[in-house]
């Protein structure tokens, strides 16, 4: 039966509520018909926790049950999000605080209808202490291992159900297209397709194969931010974007569409600006796209007062009600306002009673919420008890934290084999940089505190790349001087100071090797925002102090997104990037160096060169075009630092025997892998496809499949790739997706530059 007869027959009272299929639908139509304006408006209503709560002064606090009262009790505010205190709390915090909240709700409110509490738990447990942290997303993608999204979504969920918390904000879908972004680092770097594969695993980790979230171990996931959100023309965040139609949909679609397929409850709305437009206001994108062309059933939720930005920032509204108006009528469900609740309620109200928001939209998206809150149980069950989750923040969670920051590891430079160091040779390693003693720069932003400075106030939770590395080489062999450090300020990431500067490069003299740890502090959002995308001039006046010292330097970067570090690297033989490893990062890099751990990370983006040069590697081939002349010698936009897909490993992997059949529909792409060093290693197999020539200028080269495999020493291993001529289109001026015939090649090899075998294919 279609759902419009459904719901048509259920508000006629036509319909029992048996079939399980109709049983939400019916009971949230049940609930709706019962419910006033004013609560129908409080559903749609979210607000920020922090002015709820009494600092009690000894890092305690309390509720403001009166206030608390007036929003959830009079204006039926439906939901809350963040943390109290803007601070970390530990699940037995958490489980009982949320509980009162329900009680409140449930209790006392006409309806008893519960409130969905949403926090950004976005690698691992942010706001959990002593839950599992996990890598940021942009490590997680580095392992190119779909496995290790699957088991941070299960193990983000299990330890957010242990804090009563069911709707989490992630996963980060947004295109890392943009190396200025300050956002990169919370998404799956620069391609569309190997996004999609980790989204897909991360939304099913935390929802369930079967996207049951009344499971008392899965959560809700809210995908962000829809759509566009990452590539403003300033590299700014909520900066405006230029983004044609078919761009939007080619590059930043896809991981969004493939994650919507995977069966997500909810969407978070991008709060930038694409071609005039701020996409909060835009129904093309809210309404069009996303509920008409992609079937979203779920709820939409703007970002943080974002309604209010539609008046305030973007002059777009002369008022905040005619804002609230353009928004809920572009399609939003909930307005995360998020705090002043009053005003957006009464507005919202009016608007409703004049007719400028229709019924009908009110009723739509209160019904989307309701039913969101039905399917996560929360009138059967409006808490989880901590006590039931006894794997809270245990062993086997972190391992799996290690395990992945293990594999994300990048080793990007090798010169003359310098690394592994065994630490049986008794050299004596110098260990510099301010990355060496830091916490917030491993963990990066949303850990423990928005902007990350939480971590440095729990030791216990995180070791820092020194303390690993003087556990390995044993202490005796390991003097830590800063040389740089950040500053200990909590708002401002990037101010740097030296630090015992002349000294490092003094002890740089006496050391066998330099460990040379750099790259950023922790930020998050604007506050992340750049003027330079080169690495601070301080961190590479030092590089350059130890380059000249001639003693080998191993440079580690732990950073959120690639700086630049071309003004020094052809002086370094190696490089690590660490990406942001989270708490287990230090043992995993440590790990690496020794060669306890095979590095097999790869490149989730390109690692640019120059400032001017920051194209991606599926640029067009006009941007390829270089010119050899003597006199008028220019190169192409794509010359970077180290290419997508680059990652080195200890061992060597030779391809052989590549061959390209056809089965039906399907292509088929075999290759033998084989390990031809003398250790165990993972090599991530890569297939990419050439477009010749199009009716629209194709991109270079795309990532369509590939495949982490591990190979002890002189085995070989065949893998398959299978893909459609599907695979092969590409949006036209019509925006429609569209397979031109032609000639292509597909490339597989060890990285997007590193080709092993090329295979004609004609279509
Ligand atoms: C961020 C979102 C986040 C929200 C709630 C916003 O500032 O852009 O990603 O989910 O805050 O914390």
């Amino acid at each position: 039966m279609a759902k419009t007869t459904i719901l048509s027959l259920l508000s006629l009272g036509m319909l029992a509520c048996s079939a399980p299929q109709t049983e939400t639908a019916c009971r949230v139509e049940q609930l709706l018909d019962k419910m006033t304006l004013t609560e129908k408006i409080g559903q749609m209503a979210q607000l920020t926790i922090e002015p709820f709560v009494i600092a009690d002064g000894t890092g305690g606090f309390t509720l403001d049950t009166a206030l608390l009262r007036e929003a959830v009790v009079e204006y039926g505010v439906g939901s809350l999000l963040n943390v109290p205190l803007s601070e970390s709390q530990p699940a037995e915090v958490w489980g009982p605080f949320i509980g009162e909240l329900q009680r409140i709700a449930t209790d006392e409110t006409r309806l008893g209808i519960p409130l969905i509490y949403g926090v950004d738990q976005v690698h691992g447990g942010t706001y959990s202490l002593g839950s599992t942290l996990f890598p940021q997303q942009i490590a997680l993608v580095a392992t190119w291992n779909p496995a290790h999204a699957r088991r941070m979504g299960e193990i983000t969920a299990y330890e957010m159900r242990a804090c009563n918390i069911p709707w989490n904000f992630a996963p980060i879908l947004d295109l890392g297209a943009d190396p200025r972004f300050p956002r990169q680092y919370e998404g799956f770097g620069e391609d569309p397709y190997l996004g999609s594969v980790l989204g897909r695993e991360l939304v099913k980790g935390q929802e369930g194969d079967d996207n049951d979230v009344n499971h008392p171990e899965h959560v809700a996931t809210c995908l962000k931010h829809f759509l566009g959100y990452s590539v403003p023309a300033s590299g700014k965040d909520r900066t405006p974007a230029n983004i044609p139609w078919n761009a939007l949909m080619e590059y930043h679609l896809p991981a969004f569409r493939e994650a919507l397929d995977a069966g997500a409850h909810s969407v978070m709305v991008n709060s930038g600006i694409i071609d005039n437009e701020p996409v909060h206001a835009s129904r093309r994108i809210l309404t069009g796209l996303l509920r008409d062309e992609l079937g979203f059933a779920g709820v939409v939720v703007t970002d943080y007062e974002d309604l209010e930005k539609l008046h305030a920032r973007d002059r777009l509204a002369a008022t905040s009600k005619d804002a609230i108006c353009l928004g809920i009528n572009a399609g939003i469900d909930m307005a995360m306002i998020p705090i002043d609740y009053r005003g957006f309620c009464r507005d919202l109200c009016s608007l409703a009673e004049e007719g400028a928001v229709p019924m009908k939209r009110i009723d739509e998206a209160v019904r989307r919420i309701l039913k969101l809150k039905f399917e996560l149980g929360l009138f059967e069950r409006p808490n989880t008890l901590p006590a039931d989750y006894p794997r809270y923040g245990c062993k086997e969670h972190r391992q799996a934290s290690y395990a992945a920051a293990a594999e994300a590891i990048t080793l990007l430079k090798n010169d003359g084999g310098l690394l592994s160091l065994d630490p049986a040779a008794g050299r004596k390693i110098l260990v510099c940089g301010p990355n060496a003693q830091s916490r917030r720069a491993l963990c990066g932003g949303w850990t423990v505190t928005w902007q990350g400075h939480g971590i440095e106030r729990h030791p216990e939770l995180c070791k820092t790349l020194a303390e690993a590395l003087g556990e390995r080489f044993g202490r005796r062999n390991v003097e830590v001087i800063p040389g740089v450090s950040y500053d200990a300020h909590e708002s401002r990431y990037d101010t740097e100071r030296r630090d015992r500067f002349d000294e490092a490069a003094e002890a740089a003299r006496r050391a066998d090797v330099v460990v040379l740890c750099l790259g950023e502090n922790s930020y998050c959002e604007k506050p992340g925002d750049l003027n330079d995308l080169a690495l601070d001039p301080l961190q590479t006046e030092l590089a350059e102090r130890i380059a000249a010292t001639g003693k080998p330097v191993v440079l580690v970067l732990s950073e959120g997104r690639p700086r630049l570090i071309s003004k020094f690297s052809a002086k370094i033989p190696a490089i690590v990037q660490s990406y942001l490893p989270g708490p287990q990062g230090a043992d995993a890099v440590a790990d690496v160096l020794t060669g306890k751990v095979n590095p097999s990370g790869k490149l989730p983006y390109t690692y640019p060169a120059f400032p001017n040069s920051l194209a991606v590697y599926y640029h067009k081939y006009a941007d390829e075009q270089r010119n050899t002349d003597a006199t008028y010698k220019y190169e192409g936009d794509y010359n970077p630092e180290f290419v997508f897909g680059h990652g080195l490993s200890y061992t060597a992997f030779a391809y052989s025997g590549a061959k390209l059949t056809h089965e039906g529909d399907e292509i088929v792409i075999k290759a033998d892998i084989t390990n031809t060093g003398d250790r165990a290693g993972q090599e991530v197999v890569q297939l990419y496809s050439r477009d010749l020539y199009a009716s629209l200028i194709p991109d270079v080269k795309r990532l369509r499949r590939f495949e982490k495999i591990a190979l002890k020493p002189g085995q070989t291993r065949t893998v398959e790739f299978r893909i459609t001529k599907e695979d092969l289109a590409f949006y036209n001026l019509e925006n429609e997706r569209i397979a031109e015939p032609g000639e292509f090649l597909f490339e597989i090899g060890a990285s997007s530059a590193d080709i092993r075998a090329t295979l004609p294919f004609k279509l």
